[in-house]
């Protein structure tokens, strides 16, 4: 398990921030699979910091619910990404505090492989969606990993970070388990924010991200010292930006 009530929460925004161009683009990759009629009622489950809420508030124009088991996330949240239309809910995966059938989408942004009962989850966002709404399964698959170029820095981080996910196959059947119809593929969406080798080792050497606390702790402070040096040898070279996984999911009408 992750604590997200600790060292994590004080970083994520540093080292996890998207720009308002990046938030567009996963809104326009939503929107593909959602009516056109507005407003929609979104839940944003395991919402974090709210990186995305106030962004699904004003693409969709209705009301949004950040559903987060995180004290300190949820405080994050309410106090850097408040917005009229967004309401922030203590709550998980297992337990949604909304009623059956009262929300037009599910987003599961990077929280899923946190889930202690994905079934049971995913039981839950099928509850929760309208017959034909849609749910957004946003994680990285184990058989579908990028090449992170900075995995080359620490021995253990690609095989860790592949150890959190589910297979795509096995995703999908999880979810036909819980009465959702589920795609066999993922879809890519591309635009995350192109970087320089700078500017990404100053956001991964914070350790926002969850694979940092699983790897063996004799890894760090080498694989970082290699990290900087790279870094301070060549700032301003650009490194690879990586499409997003994301397997959409649907209630049946
Ligand atoms: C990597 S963060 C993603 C947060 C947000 N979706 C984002 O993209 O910024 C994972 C989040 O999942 C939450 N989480 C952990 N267990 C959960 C559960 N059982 N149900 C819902 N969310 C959970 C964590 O507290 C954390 O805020």
């Amino acid at each position: 398990m992750v604590d997200y009530d600790g060292r994590l929460s004080s970083v994520y925004t540093a080292g996890r921030g998207m720009t308002a161009d990046e938030v567009s683009r996963w809104m326009a990759a939503f929107g593909a699979y959602l009516p056109e009629e507005r407003p929609l009622r979104i839940l944003d489950l395991g919402s974090g910091s709210g990186r995305l809420t106030p962004g699904l508030a004003e693409a969709f124009q209705g009301p949004v619910y950040g559903v987060e088991p995180s004290d300190r996330m949820r405080e994050l949240a309410e106090e850097h990404a408040a917005h009229p239309a967004v309401t922030y809910l203590k709550g998980s995966a297992e337990e949604i505090p909304l009623p059956d059938a009262s929300v037009d989408a599910v987003l599961m942004f990077l929280s899923f492989h946190h889930y202690p009962d994905q079934l049971k989850g995913l039981q839950e966002v099928h509850r929760v969606l309208k017959p034909g709404g849609a749910a957004f399964l946003r994680s990285q698959f184990a058989d579908r990993m990028p090449d992170l170029f900075w995995y080359e820095y620490f021995p253990s981080a690609r095989e860790v970070d592949a150890a959190m996910y589910l297979s795509v196959a096995e995703a999908a059947d999880l979810a036909r388990q819980a009465g959702l119809d589920a795609a066999d593929e993922p879809v890519w969406v591309s635009g995350e924010k192109t970087r320089t080798l700078r500017e990404t080792y100053e956001r991964v050497k914070l350790r926002a991200l969850s694979t940092f606390e699983h790897i063996p702790a004799d890894e760090l402070d080498p694989g970082f010292e290699r990290f900087a040096a790279d870094a301070d040898r060549d700032p301003d070279r650009v490194v690879p930006a990586y499409p997003a996984a994301m397997l959409v999911l649907r209630r049946p009408s």
